[in-house]
């Protein structure tokens, strides 16, 4: 159990706030165009995003297991269909999907601290910030150098038991990587592109989002608040009964959209007034950050210190993708946690290989359409396997568990939110899901002009 509701928070926000927040959220509100994104995003999170948290550490909680054997356990108990705990095997395939390339990217965040310590930035241009980048991805071998290195780190964390180190490193760090945002903010702010950059947060120009953009936006709904894969429901199996399940997920996704706007924020102006690219893809981040501590005094410390709390955050997040898998194997199997720790990561580490290439040897294979290898296992991961896992679970939660059940796990001190809930999770989030599903393969262009050949 976590030692308190706050521990709670921490663990799960540590898990949420990660590189979806402030490497991701910005390249893709980048090449999706900004504004209409960016509300888009934020519907999906208070929508979509809140209700299935809420399912996930109701389930979770009530069921008191891994992610797996939960769904095993609720099925037999309440006597429902047991196709149910292919939520659980989904969760975990999603999971080493997106463990095998979040790993090759902290390992950047990881060779940037020893950039920034260097001092390789200082009074850097535009050019030379995107110079040195593209030069360390052209070089598979240091990529491959960091991944080891990061993937060690997790598998040694894992290995070693998830709660009381991270609770008490949580609690320090999350706070730190805050203000130096806020520092970071505080630069934007005073910079030449600050308008621009709010104009492109928060102009919604419905005409720069396509169909995909909005598959986009509600995958990373998913993606950044740890959703649709077990990872949260792993973690609501230690939550204390009467902890209030409701206000706990809100301030977790409260924190987690805040760090992912601040971020926004702070690399948006340092794009405009260095003539960068918003678009420039998942080397936003490792372009702009550096050109901006480079300019500031004590910028050297701060920037170091910037990407060790980020690859912090990184590592919290990669513990929480291979806990369903890990908390399964040791479960089920009374397995050593260390031996599976390794196993996993092992093959992680193997499927990752593939994305490092896609930055260089295979930047020109295209497994769909114009997708390299990362960009599809990002794809699958983030935009199908993650809303459709959260999907199922939502309707488990809503019409598979017993009123009562769901009842108690909401506290029925205030009647109105589970009636809010239960519509909002039951309706609300599967009937966008599937319509944001049905867009982006075009479906509503077939019905439309179906019929308009019928009428
Ligand atoms: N939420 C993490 C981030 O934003 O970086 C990524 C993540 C963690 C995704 C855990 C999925 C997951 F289960």
């Amino acid at each position: 159990m976590w030692s308190n509701r706050w521990l709670f928070v921490l663990a799960a926000a540590g898990s949420a706030v990660g590189l979806g927040n402030i490497w991701k959220f910005p390249y893709i509100a980048g090449e999706n165009g900004g504004g209409a994104f960016v509300l888009l995003y934020l519907l999906c999170v208070a929508f979509v995003g809140i209700p299935i948290m809420m399912a996930e550490v109701l389930i979770g909680r009530e069921g008191r297991h891994s992610p797996i054997n939960t769904m095993r356990t609720l099925t037999q108990q309440h006597h429902r269909n047991r196709l149910w705990v292919t939520i659980g095997w989904m969760g975990v395939v999603a999971g080493f999907l997106i463990l095998s390339y979040y790993v090759v990217i902290a390992g950047w965040a990881l060779h940037y601290i020893w950039q920034m310590a260097e001092g390789t930035f200082v009074g850097a241009t535009g050019e030379l910030a995107e110079a040195t980048f593209d030069a360390f991805l052209a070089d598979p071998w240091q990529l491959v150098l960091w991944q080891t290195l990061f993937m060690v780190a997790t598998v040694w964390i894992i290995s070693h038991g998830v709660i009381k180190g991270l609770e008490r490193a949580i609690r320090w760090f999350m706070p730190l990587l805050f203000v130096l945002l806020m520092v970071l903010l505080g630069y934007a702010v005073n910079s030449d592109g600050f308008d621009a950059g709010w104009d492109f947060m928060f102009r919604f120009d419905w005409s720069a989002l396509d169909q995909g953009s909005v598959l986009i936006a509600m995958g990373q709904a998913f993606f950044t608040l740890s959703l649709g894969m077990g990872a949260i429901m792993a973690y609501g199996a230690y939550l204390p009964s009467d902890t209030s399940l409701t206000g706990t997920v809100v301030v977790i996704a409260l924190l987690d959209t805040l760090v992912a706007i601040a971020a926004g924020l702070a690399i948006f102006p340092i794009v405009f007034s260095n003539g960068l690219d918003a678009g420039e893809g998942p080397g936003l981040m490792f372009v702009t950050i550096p050109l901006a501590f480079g300019q500031m005094p004590f910028g050297v410390l701060f920037g170091t210190l910037f990407f060790v709390l980020v690859s912090f955050a990184a590592i919290t997040s990669a513990i929480s993708i291979s806990e369903p898998a890990l908390a399964y194997l040791v479960e089920q199997y009374n397995a050593k946690r260390s031996r599976v720790a390794v196993s996993l990561g092992v093959i992680a580490w193997i499927l990752g290989i593939g994305s490092v290439l896609s930055f260089n040897h295979w930047s020109d294979v295209h497994i769909v359409g114009t997708l390299t290898f990362f960009d599809f296992v990002d794809y699958v991961s983030q935009n199908i396997m993650l809303p459709l896992g959260g999907v199922l679970i939502a309707l488990f939660a809503a019409f598979a568990l017993p009123k009562t059940v769901v009842g108690n796990q909401l506290g029925l001190r205030h009647p109105a939110v589970a009636v809010v809930w239960k519509l909002l999770c039951g309706v609300v989030a599967p009937v966008s899901v599937i319509f944001v599903f049905a867009v982006t393969v075009g479906l509503d262009e077939l019905v439309l002009g179906l019929l308009g050949a019928g009428g």
